[in-house]
């Protein structure tokens, strides 16, 4: 027997789809419907978005079949797997930092996450009361402001998406999820392709397209170039050990490359689906592009108030957002919570709770940076800024990097060569090819790029 023949101690997934379904769960969330619009609005749309999409190809997707590949051969969690691996292939033990910077990016990741995963939550109820129906935006725009500028309300709805976030984590990562994900992502897709149709029909769809297609490079400055690769790897869930760790549930049966395609790819059409839906919308309503992380709850809600039916269509978009923010946020907690179990022996019950009370209260910064500490700044950015910068646009890159290194140059060809298993050998040499030298010279590149031309 292989070592990557073994199993983890945590168990193992039932079957090639719940793999398939669980990682598709944590890369579909608030990183498309929420982050990637809005974030596309700031950085001023199509040229954002090609360097985006150049991205998850060249850089995002060889780094998923890595991070799977490294937590597949590991068999632990993250900071476990960076402990044993590199002592099998005789590197040095300061790969290690691999897994504890994921922690870390995870703790921040996931501090914000949950704020947002409460917006989303606060906006099933503001829905269902018909508080949008027929409403101006200035009256949108005020249910947003409003929910803001109140941190009792924030730290409710905060409070609520941690602990469904725990109890789920709790329970064990496949339980009911699977089916759960298997329904409800479809509806979620369906509903977003409902919001597509509208903006055919009643919202500025020509200028969406142009906003989103017809590229401007001219106006693309260094730091938009390092948020949109930060993007893809947040989206795709990358550099902080969440696929990691579900990777080492999968069992070596399964292909690696031919499962990472299919993730990467439907990440990347909910994304630009949720594009599609939004920008018609902003444009013919005259909302803000660049209002920053409240586009698309302004948005929507805004769109769902005019079109029939869009009492029912929003508040079932709502619930299915923070279902799809839920999956996300149970993978962020994975590494840390296998860790506690793994090595410390805790039960998963203390370990989830610890994780989750830690990301809780970190996330208390970032929910008071829209009120009581709304005056407060480092680098010009506010504290739930400063967290998302720092953990998407840097860790998270860094992360991919070092996974990206230690894929191609510390594991022997032969092994990673068998394991991943191509159909073709000239796609296993493209993919050396793109670990080896295309990623981290593009990661090194874009961060030289932004120090030197902020
Ligand atoms: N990929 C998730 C999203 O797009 O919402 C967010 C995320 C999950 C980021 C897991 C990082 C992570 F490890
Ligand atoms: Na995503």
């Amino acid at each position: 027997m292989s070592l990557s023949s073994q199993s983890s101690i945590h168990g193992e997934w039932g079957s090639r789809w719940a793999f398939i379904l669980a990682a598709t769960g944590s890369a579909v969330g608030l990183g498309n419907i929420w982050r990637f619009p809005y974030v596309v609005g700031e950085y001023g749309g199509a040229a954002f978005i090609l360097v985006y999409l150049g991205c998850i190809v060249l850089i995002g997707l060889p780094v998923m079949i890595a991070e799977i590949l490294l937590g597949r051969s590991g068999r632990q969690s993250p900071i476990n797997t960076m402990r044993t691996l590199p002592a099998r292939y005789g590197a040095s033990q300061a790969w290690q930092i691999l897994g504890w910077l994921g922690v870390v990016a995870g703790f921040l990741v996931l501090s914000f996450y949950s704020v947002v995963g409460g917006w989303s939550l606060a906006y099933v109820p503001f829905t269902a009361a018909g508080n949008f129906s027929g409403a101006e935006t200035a009256v949108v725009e005020g249910f947003f402001d409003d929910l803001q500028a109140s941190p009792w309300q924030l730290l409710g709805w905060h409070t609520l998406f941690m602990a469904l976030t725990a109890f789920i984590v709790v329970r064990g990562v496949e339980h009911g999820l699977e089916k759960a994900v298997r329904v409800l992502m479809p509806v979620l897709f369906f509903l977003l392709l409902v919001m597509v149709g509208y903006g055919m029909g009643a919202g500025d769809f020509a200028g969406a397209l142009e906003f989103m297609f017809t590229p401007d490079f001219g106006a693309l400055s260094g730091e938009a170039i390092l948020v949109a690769m930060g993007q893809a790897f947040f989206t795709l869930s990358l550099g902080l050990g969440a696929i990691m760790a579900y990777g080492s549930y999968l069992s070596s049966k399964y292909s690696i490359p031919g499962n990472s395609a299919m993730i990467a790819g439907a990440d990347t059409l909910i994304a630009m689906i949720a594009g599609l839906a939004i920008f018609p919308i902003i444009l013919v309503a005259g909302l803000d592009m660049q209002q920053g992380p409240g586009l698309v709850f302004v948005t929507l809600s805004y769109g769902f108030g005019q079109m029939p039916g869009g009492l029912l269509f929003g508040t079932a978009f709502f619930l299915l957002l923070s279902f799809a923010a839920l999956t996300s946020a149970i993978s962020i907690m994975e590494p840390a919570t296998a860790y506690l179990v793994e090595s410390r022996g805790w039960r998963r019950p203390a370990a989830t709770a610890t994780v989750a009370g830690a990301a809780w209260f970190v996330g208390i910064g970032a929910l008071l940076s829209f009120n009581v500490w709304a005056g407060y700044e480092l680098f010009g950015l506010n504290f739930m800024q400063l967290t998302e910068y720092l953990s998407t646009s840097i860790m998270l890159p860094l992360g991919g990097l070092l996974i990206a290194l230690f894929a191609g140059w510390v594991m022997p060809r032969a092994f990673s060569e068998k394991e991943l298993a191509f159909s073709d050998q000239r796609w296993y040499r493209l993919w050396l090819l793109l670990v080896r030298y295309v990623v981290p010279v593009a990661i090194v590149v874009v961060f030289a790029n932004t120090l030197l031309n902020p």
